[in-house]
């Protein structure tokens, strides 16, 4: 396996030292659910002046990502595999992250699923613990009916505003992104920034 981009996991009960992960204080970003990381690897590229973390539970799909950020000499991007709401309630050092890319979500579309949704107000509020002051959620989804409990999940934290959206169409578009507009169909974002 590429060990370059891979975060070793020695110690699950202790805060990550952005320093000695990235070997630098630049700004730290998240992309939470990184899949096949095709955001994340254009992202990173396209912001050498961050830090990206990108967390993705599947072996083969942090592999692959571990892989192309060796072959395309990414050096501002790591890959951890963990669940994230673990990573984000544990891992994150407190008032150290300035942006969480959330994209496209796995929506659990069925009722009795909604519970297993990421965005709940207890993940809010970790994830928020972890913000510097005007750190940022970016939420994107195709899912009208997870994006408005989303919004609701956010408000119930009490901790995070609303915020203007930012400038998406400068991001690199993942696959759900292209597929999604080539079907036509539309998706919904939303930012909110902890004050
Ligand atoms: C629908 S995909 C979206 C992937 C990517 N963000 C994109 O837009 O292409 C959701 C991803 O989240 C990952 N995921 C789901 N639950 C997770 C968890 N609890 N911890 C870490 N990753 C998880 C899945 O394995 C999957 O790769």
């Amino acid at each position: 396996m590429e060990a370059g981009a891979l975060v070793p996991i020695t110690d699950i009960c202790r805060h990550f030292d952005w320093r000695e992960l990235f070997g630098n204080d630049h700004p730290v970003e998240l992309d939470l659910g990184a899949g096949d990381g095709g955001f994340a690897l254009a992202y990173a590229q396209q912001h050498p002046e961050i830090n990206l973390l990108a967390v993705e539970r599947l072996l083969g799909r942090v592999r692959k990502i571990a892989k192309r950020a060796a072959r395309a000499k990414v050096t501002n991007l790591r890959v951890l595999r963990l669940e994230f709401g673990y990573t984000v309630r544990y891992l994150l050092p407190p008032q150290s992250v300035s942006v969480a890319h959330i994209l496209f979500p796995d929506p659990w579309p069925k009722r009795r699923h909604w519970p297993r949704r990421l965005i709940q107000p207890d993940f809010i509020r970790d994830l928020a613990a972890a913000f510097k002051t005007g750190g940022e959620l970016r939420f994107t989804t195709d899912h009208e009916h997870y994006f408005e409990t989303a919004q609701q999940a956010v408000a119930e934290a009490h901790i995070l505003q609303r915020a203007p959206e930012w400038d998406w169409t400068a991001d690199p578009k993942t696959d759900f992104q292209l597929t999604f507009d080539a079907e036509g169909r539309p998706t919904y974002r939303a930012r909110w920034i902890r004050p």
